[in-house]
């Protein structure tokens, strides 16, 4: 075992003692370990693949050697942790890691990435040998991995971040010839299937949002936990979250803030940019979450005041909802009849729009009164999972970054596309592309 995470609530009692859960204390008895940490906050999705480096942002302490025992034994264990109010008090930490390496950073790749809700990805892909696998967000490789693993198949792995892809060599040959990594939008699926030979494939997965690497790279300024410029995008071109910042008008910021963060105070928060960039201009991380916290302040055992914020911003320079939106119409017409879509979110927006995409197309359109009758058309998908499938405890206490996924699963039949757009369904927000168009076009700001 390199690393063991777990986002349990824990309580120190009045010796100022951890509690370890049982779960926890069967897996590090059988395995043992060399350093436990304990902090105070946990904020989505920070740990995944996170490591030392990390520990120090979540104000995390080494707890001292000689304060450890019973582990091995499997008894109840209890560890003086040292955390601030331990004395005596009971005081909340969110979270525990136990490492038998301590001095290896894991963060980058070194240790074997758990794909979010892996089993049950592999099991509704239902991976057969010779069949052809999408991993439209290939990460870190974990759902790839587990794919290759499942079946004498071949998979081919996109990415649009050029360090995800890079950072997949090891794997493309560890596989044999069986993985194809291409840099690409996923809404190009379709296209890049054919060009790695492929008219029409067996499955597709996708793992939405951002990888923790991208999140612990300060250089991609997705963090408000380092500060690096205020990038944000996953790809290598179109315009930052700087741009986006000094671009939008208030009332821009504002609705891309409340809709794509769900920020109760988005209106603030824009009215604190705009004034803070007629200033001088937001060019970092720092910057922005300064600005951000001065107008929420921090709760203790909330999330960081800025979260909301700066994943609104990262949805939005990244055009999130209408990748997925066009993802999923490109996978409906490249998976053969019986292939299998699969579509992990971590967001509500993300999910609500794999939910209508596939109730929307698992039912056969009938006429409307409203519209001309257009032909009507069959049901081109079978819903498999009609509630989502969620991770367990055992999942989540060993991943946190799984606390908030949702998988949704259905099977392509053999009905033929009608031109349906999905479109539809995103909320009503302008394009980053057209933000940037308007800068300057002298609209109230
Ligand atoms: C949550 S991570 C995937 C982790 C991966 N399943 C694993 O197990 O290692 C999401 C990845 O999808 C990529 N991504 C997000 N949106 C994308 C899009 N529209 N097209 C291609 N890649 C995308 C991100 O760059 C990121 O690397």
């Amino acid at each position: 075992m390199d690393r063991f995470v777990s986002h349990y609530t824990l309580r120190l009692d009045t010796k100022g003692r951890v509690s370890i859960p049982a779960p926890f204390r069967a897996v590090l008895a059988r395995d043992g370990f060399e350093g436990l940490y304990c902090y105070p906050t946990l904020d989505r999705p920070a740990l995944d693949a996170g490591g030392n480096a990390l520990l120090s942002d979540l104000g995390a302490r080494t707890l001292p050697r000689g304060t450890r025992g019973g582990h091995r034994e499997g008894s109840r264990a209890h560890e003086a942790a040292g955390l601030p109010g331990s004395g005596g008090r009971p005081a909340r930490s969110t979270g525990m890691m136990a490492s038998r390496d301590s001095g290896r950073a894991v963060a980058g790749g070194l240790a074997r990435h758990i794909p979010v809700l892996g089993r049950s990805t592999v099991e509704f892909l239902a991976v057969r040998a010779g069949g052809v696998y999408v991993d439209a967000t290939f990460g870190a490789g974990g759902h790839t991995r587990d794919i290759l693993a499942a079946a004498n198949c071949n998979v081919i792995g996109i990415d649009r971040d050029q360090s995800a892809i890079a950072r997949g060599a090891d794997l493309v040959r560890e596989a044999g010839g069986r993985l194809v990594l291409v840099e690409d939008k996923f809404s190009n699926l379709e296209a890049v299937a054919r060009s790695c030979g492929y008219d029409a494939i067996d499955g597709v997965v996708f793992d939405l949002g951002v990888s923790s690497m991208q999140l612990d790279e300060a250089a991609r300024g997705f963090s408000f936990r380092h500060d690096g410029p205020l990038d944000m995008r996953m790809g290598r071109d179109g315009p930052t979250a700087a741009d986006v910042v000094a671009a939008a008008s208030e009332r821009e910021l504002a609705a891309i803030f409340a809709t794509l963060g769900e920020e109760r105070r988005a209106r603030s928060i824009a009215r604190a940019i705009v004034a803070a960039r007629g200033q001088v201009p937001i060019h970092t991380t720092r910057a922005l979450a300064d600005i951000i916290t001065g107008i929420v302040h921090a709760r203790p055992g909330a999330i960081h005041p800025a979260t909301r914020t700066f994943q609104a911003l990262r949805i939005f320079v990244n055009g999130e909802l209408a990748e997925l939106a066009a993802g999923l119409a490109a996978a409906e017409r490249a998976l053969k009849p019986g292939g299998r879509l699969v579509v992990v979110a971590f967001h509500s927006l993300e999910d609500r729009i794999a939910k209508s995409f596939l109730i929307e197309r698992s039912r056969p359109s009938a006429p409307s009164r409203h519209r001309p009758a257009p032909a009507q058309t069959a049901a081109t998908f079978r819903i498999l999972t009609n509630r989502p499938v969620v991770p367990d405890e055992a999942e989540i206490g060993a991943n946190p970054r799984a606390r908030s996924a949702k998988l949704r699963a259905a099977e392509r039949t053999d009905a033929a596309i009608a031109n349906r757009h999905a479109t539809r369904l995103l909320p009503p927000l302008p394009s980053v592309g057209e933000v940037i168009a308007r800068q300057g076009s002298g609209r109230p700001r």
